[in-house]
């Protein structure tokens, strides 16, 4: 039985949900049926990812055939950074709702804090290739998320790859209506941070762990990168207790109250990365995993180091 974690707003977020990066549009409806017929709740969703008409398409034919109630349905997407001015943030917003055929959201959060110049590019880059900000910050967005609470298009606001000198600012904004309920983070044992886990969850911000199995297939891997799935220490915890070393990663994530989005387009691995709510890690074998930290990205973002609001030259 899949547990919860409670949100500010007192809502209930499923602590593991599906992730759908990288998930192509051909392959990501078939996941979510089959991932909402086995039991998750919880669909990790985005603009950016580029298929959530096709998510959208799943969640109606399981509403349809009466799998399950919307309202136990927890589904989350996220503001691509070209969409921080006012309006945008709503039409923004407006366009997910219509790709995923709903009419809320339970948690809509800014995908990443630096504002990003508006147009039709994901990521605007002048002739040179650097890319271009846009003088519309995440405060300035967080105002017109908060309306978006207000008019009930979604039930509550989040923010995500926010370190916690951002996360200082959005609390302190001078009129700040609505709280993060959550702060999207990358988090597997190559980058555990300790850190601003703590500082969130001091917050009664819950923190998601993204790329819990170190996705594999980002499409920047190389051949000498580190691999969470294939480390013999991993393994070895695996083996002891008869299961996976993907259920391995994603229960360390469960046991710190830490909700985690692994993706999987594949029916039995969508199977088996629910199967983890049977075990139990030992107080030893998750501090021996909090070891295997190096600060390890799979998502660093390098191109976007130069600007102001990137989020990973702080400590935490
Ligand atoms: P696939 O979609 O073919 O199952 P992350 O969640 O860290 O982004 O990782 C996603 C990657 O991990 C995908 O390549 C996915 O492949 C793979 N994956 C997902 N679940 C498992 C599993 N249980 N065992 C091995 N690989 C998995």
């Amino acid at each position: 039985m899949a547990t919860f974690v409670e949100l500010l707003t007192k809502a209930k977020m499923p602590i593991v949900g599906l992730g759908t990066w990288k998930s192509a549009p051909g392959q990501v409806k078939e996941a979510v049926k089959t991932a909402i017929d086995i039991g998750y709740r919880h669909i990790d969703c985005a603009f950016f990812y580029e298929n959530e008409s096709e998510v959208g398409e799943a969640i109606q034919e399981k509403l349809k055939e009466k799998v399950v109630k919307r309202e136990d349905l927890f589904i989350v997407s996220k503001l691509w950074p070209t969409f921080f001015e006012k309006p945008l943030v709503k039409e923004a917003c407006r366009k997910t709702l219509q790709d995923l055929k709903l009419d809320y959201l339970d948690i809509y959060l800014i995908h990443w804090p630096q504002g990003l110049q508006p147009g039709k590019e994901f990521i605007p880059k002048d002739d040179k290739g650097h890319v271009l900000p846009s003088k519309t910050t995440f405060l300035d967005a967080w105002q017109a998320m908060e309306e978006l609470v207000d008019e009930g298009l979604v039930k509550a606001i989040g923010i995500s790859n926010f370190n916690h000198f951002q996360i200082e600012r959005l609390l302190n904004k001078p009129g700040l209506k609505h709280k993060p309920v959550t702060n999207q983070i990358e988090c597997h044992p190559y980058l555990t941070q300790e850190k601003l886990i703590q500082y969130c969850q001091s917050k009664g911000i819950v923190v998601t762990a993204y790329s819990p199995l170190g996705s594999p297939d980002r499409p920047w891997a190389t051949p000498e990168d580190p691999s969470l799935l294939d480390d013999p220490k991993i393994k070895q915890i695996a083996a002891r207790h008869k299961k996976s070393p993907a259920q391995v990663l994603i229960r360390f994530h469960i046991q710190r109250n830490v909700v985690v989005i692994p993706k999987s387009a594949n029916p039995k691995r969508i199977a088996e990365n629910f199967q983890v709510f049977d075990f139990q890690l030992s107080k030893e074998e998750m501090e021996t995993i909090l070891s295997f930290n190096r600060n390890w990205r799979v998502c660093p973002l390098l191109e976007w180091a130069h600007l102001e609001d990137y989020p990973f030259t702080a400590d935490y």
